[in-house]
């Protein structure tokens, strides 16, 4: 079920206002697809209006359900921890899979999200944009701190950046053409905390009305120079690590 934000439109977040619209587009889409049909929703604030509708979401025909652990209303995720007691609940009351959505931002969230909800996965949206490793055990300077990791394996430099993740993602983008509004965004989210070093090479790239991939090579190289590199960092005992090309790969 798309974002949230769409009252008028009947659809995202706001459809919760209507239970037997939810269970009757499940029902249809259910009957006649030969794919399973997953759905995606927020929390009720009261706990056993979320177990009902996932309840009737499976009994519906959903085959897979993620549950963002937020209200609606709860729309800043920094400002709201997600309610990872209600995932647990959702969880113990279906038998299809569960995937738990909210503050994931390392690896280390990850295990205690599963351990805490019981979940069968989670999903990342938020700190992908700006850490598209996070999955491959990196974390940005941000969260180097946090978490319950032994010190002493806590935050080593990565030897990958998000330069290294910005570099591999033009290339994809130059492969699989996108926007240039949709890349600009993307550049600001993963080189947010270099340009607070040289705030000088944000202001020139906000500059460009035009981009190209050459300008915006250059500019990274220009980062580099300019020294002040930002590393992503990974726990010593991580089962990834990263290689030469910036590629992780499995190092147990
Ligand atoms: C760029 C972006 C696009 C999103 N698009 C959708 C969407 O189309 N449908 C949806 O249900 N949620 C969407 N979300 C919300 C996320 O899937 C997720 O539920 C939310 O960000 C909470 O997870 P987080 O704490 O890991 O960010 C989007 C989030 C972001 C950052």
């Amino acid at each position: 079920m798309p974002a949230a934000d769409c009252p008028e439109g009947n659809y995202g977040a706001f459809l919760m206002d209507n239970m037997p619209l939810i269970r009757s587009l499940v029902e249809k889409l259910a009957c006649n697809l030969q794919v399973p049909v997953s759905c995606k929703i927020r929390i009720f604030p009261d706990l056993q209006d979320t177990i009902a509708y996932a309840r009737m979401l499976e009994e519906a025909g959903c085959s897979l359900l993620a549950v963002h652990g937020r209200t609606r209303d709860e729309k800043d995720g920094r400002k709201f921890r997600a309610d990872w007691d209600a995932i647990r609940e959702v969880k113990k009351s279906v038998r299809i899979p569960v995937l738990a959505n909210g503050n994931i931002r390392h690896m280390e969230d990850v295990h205690s999200c599963l351990e805490h909800t019981g979940a069968d996965g989670v999903l990342s949206a938020e700190t992908l944009l700006e850490n598209p490793a996070l999955f491959a055990g990196f974390r940005t300077a941000e969260w180097r701190d946090c978490g319950n990791l032994d010190e002493s394996k806590n935050g080593e430099d990565g030897g990958l950046d998000q330069a290294d993740l910005l570099e591999e993602y033009l290339k994809l983008c130059e492969q699989y053409p996108v926007p240039w509004r949709i890349v600009r965004s993307h550049v600001h989210k993963m080189l947010g905390d270099w340009f607070k070093v040289h705030p000088e090479v944000r202001e020139e790239f906000n500059r460009q009305s035009k981009l190209t991939f050459e300008w915006l090579h250059d500019m990274v190289g220009k980062l580099r120079n300019l020294g002040g590199r930002v590393p992503l960092y990974a726990n010593a005992t991580s089962t990834w690590k990263a290689t030469e090309n910036g590629f992780p790969m499995s190092s147990s």
